[in-house]
């Protein structure tokens, strides 16, 4: 097999590490567990590693964006409910010069008001939302191609 082309850093943001126990309407029926297989078996298709972390704390979600901004080519981040309210986050992503995709897996300008509002999409270099586990994959894929071009 090829040398693995790119590493990929995955972001899951608060309460994500709930999956399958959050409505399934918004977040579908996958556990984080599920979720993770799907993206390295992505993963492997695309040939990039991946490093994957699931964070309930800003400080954390921040801190490994800092050390993994020289280590990682490009991120996948579900930000969560930080999304719509988190400046550090904001800015952690716009300063470490690498690309970074946002990803929901609900629809979030559907739901309530405060959702629709992210604060971190406009350094992020593309934001996919509303497709469940979809919106990762697409999310992983967008950004391989975003390396490759
Ligand atoms: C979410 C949407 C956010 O509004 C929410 O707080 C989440 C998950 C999503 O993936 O749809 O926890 O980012």
């Amino acid at each position: 097999m090829d040398k693995e082309i790119y590493k990929i850093l995955v972001l899951h943001g608060p309460n994500l590490n709930m999956l399958g126990s959050r409505d399934p309407k918004f977040y579908g029926r996958l556990t984080l567990d599920k979720l993770n297989k799907i993206l390295r078996q992505k993963a492997k298709e695309l040939n990039v590693s991946l490093k994957i972390h699931q964070f309930n704390s800003e400080e954390k979600i921040i801190k490994t964006l800092h050390r993994q901004r020289k280590i990682c080519d490009g991120v996948v981040i579900n930000p969560a409910a930080f999304t719509h309210y988190s400046y550090a986050i904001r800015d952690a992503i716009d300063l470490i010069k690498i690309p970074v995709v946002e990803v929901h897996l609900s629809n979030i300008y559907e739901r309530e008001d405060f959702r629709k509002i992210s604060v971190t999409k406009d350094v992020c270099i593309h934001q996919i939302y509303g497709k469940k586990e979809n919106s990762y994959l697409e999310g992983l894929e967008y950004i391989v191609n975003y390396l490759n071009k």
